[in-house]
């Protein structure tokens, strides 16, 4: 694929790696390639960051056409930047846009986008461990017609933000609600792909949990209201009495790419791991008899996040004594270790972009 590039005359100064959060600054370029069906993904093209302009009858801007991917560059301390996993995320944007009927991207042609936009952007990977250039793939539905139907024209765009940690509790533990009414996600739904909607349905529990005082909520299934689904936007993972438990995937929960690692560090550190059904009454049980030994969230942004305390019907339990559980710890420093080189990848998980 012909890449063009046209660089910035305005390049940014760096920010200081502790005021970084997360999301909130954005490098010097941006990646974007259009689509129409008549001619498929074309004019690849590196350009500065801006603002882009739609159509006012945009599809994206109607029905919600868009799908994203969230993935990470290191650097290590000897100065090599390099992706985790790519191409897991790469397959699953094209699980996404099967779902949401937008257009495949050819594999090569999507890893050769993420090298040569990171490869422009090195110098804002930042140093510290545990920061990184968190790059954000997406894709919208661009036609420019009222029209509900399965859209002719699409944008695909790569953007990286200098990022620090995800929460601002870093990995000290987070306080989780259980959330009752809403839902996520439901079977047959899009809660097993990325697109943007359902982010912004979550989004009405999430405030209604940080008012209450919790960074995020622990969603149960659509149908029942019962079984244990994902911890805000990430996976979750528990121990109960030795077992290390997460919800099977059942069509509206996301295959997270985190979640599918720590399956694998753990299975071969010789712990037992079930994916199954795992019912809110089942985790309350656990919780009143001290059998739930520790829970974690496990996503991209936040790698490792344990959950410290959770709420539900009004009474709130605390996990392993609101500390990190040495479980929650292993994984946080193998899984951080390979991404920033401080372990050695004993996976193949590692791509290097370039010194
Ligand atoms: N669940 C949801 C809803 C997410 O948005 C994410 C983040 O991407 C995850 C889980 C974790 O997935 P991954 O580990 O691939 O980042
Ligand atoms: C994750 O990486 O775990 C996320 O959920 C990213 C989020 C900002 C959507």
């Amino acid at each position: 694929m012909q890449i063009s590039i046209t660089k910035t005359t305005t390049p940014k100064t760096l920010i200081e790696e502790d005021k970084l959060g997360f999301g909130k600054f954005f490098s010097d370029h941006m990646f974007i390639m259009d689509y129409e069906y008549t001619k498929g993904w074309h004019n690849a093209r590196i350009v500065p960051f801006g603002n882009i302009s739609l159509h006012p009858a945009s599809t994206v801007l109607h029905y919600g056409s868009e799908i994203f991917e969230g993935l990470k560059a290191y650097r290590t301390k000897s100065g090599e930047i390099r992706l985790f996993r790519p191409m897991e995320n790469i397959r699953r944007m094209n699980a996404s846009a099967e779902r949401m009927c937008l257009p495949k991207i050819n594999e090569e042609d999507f890893l050769q986008a993420l090298k040569t936009f990171v490869e422009l952007e090195k110098d804002f990977v930042p140093h510290s461990f545990g920061t990184s250039l968190y790059l954000r793939p997406y894709m919208f539905g661009n036609d420019e017609t009222l029209g509900v139907h399965t859209v002719k024209r699409a944008t695909f765009m790569i953007i990286a933000s200098p990022s620090g940690s995800y929460y601002a509790e870093g990995i000290n533990p987070v306080k989780i609600m259980i959330e009752s009414e809403d839902v996520r996600a439901v079977k047959g739904g899009t809660g097993a792909v990325k697109c943007g909607g359902n982010y912004a349905a979550s989004n009405r529990a999430g405030e209604k949990a940080s008012k209450k005082g919790y960074s995020q909520v622990l969603w149960l299934d659509g149908v029942h209201r019962k079984y244990i689904e994902e911890v805000g936007a990430m996976n979750v993972m528990f121990k109960i009495d030795g077992e290390i438990v997460t919800p099977m995937l059942t069509g509206s929960i996301l295959p997270g790419i985190t979640r599918k690692s720590c399956i694998e560090v753990l299975k071969s550190m010789g712990y037992n791991v079930s994916e199954r059904l795992l019912s809110v009454d089942e985790l309350v049980d656990a919780l009143k008899s001290g059998k739930l030994e520790e829970a974690w969230g496990c996503g991209t942004a936040a790698v490792v996040s344990p959950i410290g305390k959770l709420f539900y019907n009004d009474v709130e339990y605390d996990v392993n004594g609101g500390q990190i559980g040495e479980v929650t710890k292993k994984l946080y420093d193998t899984l951080t270790g390979i991404q920033w080189g401080e372990v050695e990848d004993t996976y193949g998980w590692i791509y290097k972009i370039c010194d």
